[in-house]
């Protein structure tokens, strides 16, 4: 019978030890007014940035239900119109936000450095 429990000699991952994990810088803070989305690559991947009363948010550009460009969606309040079919998205969980949706749009986190937004490269 396989066992599904952990060998002994696997490394236990420390809390609050990050690991190393390469940002690179994606806009200057002051490019984005509040209220304001904006399209910027970080590595080979496309994100839109959003600026939520002074808060960034990066999802993913593409759309999940059809690919539409979201960083060409409206902002309304902490949510991102995709300006295809109208689908809302939450910046801050990536939750589709309509009710029952299981749908979700990958994001991730964002990394502000002196003015300076960075985003991990994945
Ligand atoms: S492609 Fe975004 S809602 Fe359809």
């Amino acid at each position: 019978m396989l066992s599904r429990r952990r060998p002994a000699r696997w490394p236990r991952r420390r809390a609050g030890v990050a690991e190393a994990v390469a940002y690179v810088a994606v806009a200057r803070a002051g490019e984005i007014p509040v209220g304001a989305v904006k399209l910027v690559r970080a590595g080979e991947r496309l994100y839109a940035l959003a600026n939520v009363a002074g808060c960034y948010y990066a999802l993913d550009n593409n759309c999940p239900h059809n690919g539409g460009p979201l960083a060409k969606g409206a902002l309304v309040g902490q949510e991102l119109v995709c300006p295809w079919h109208g689908w809302r998205w939450s910046v801050s969980s990536g939750r589709n936000t309509w009710p029952g949706s299981g749908w979700r749009v990958p994001r991730l986190p964002v990394r502000l450095v002196g003015d300076e937004i960075q985003l991990p490269l994945v």
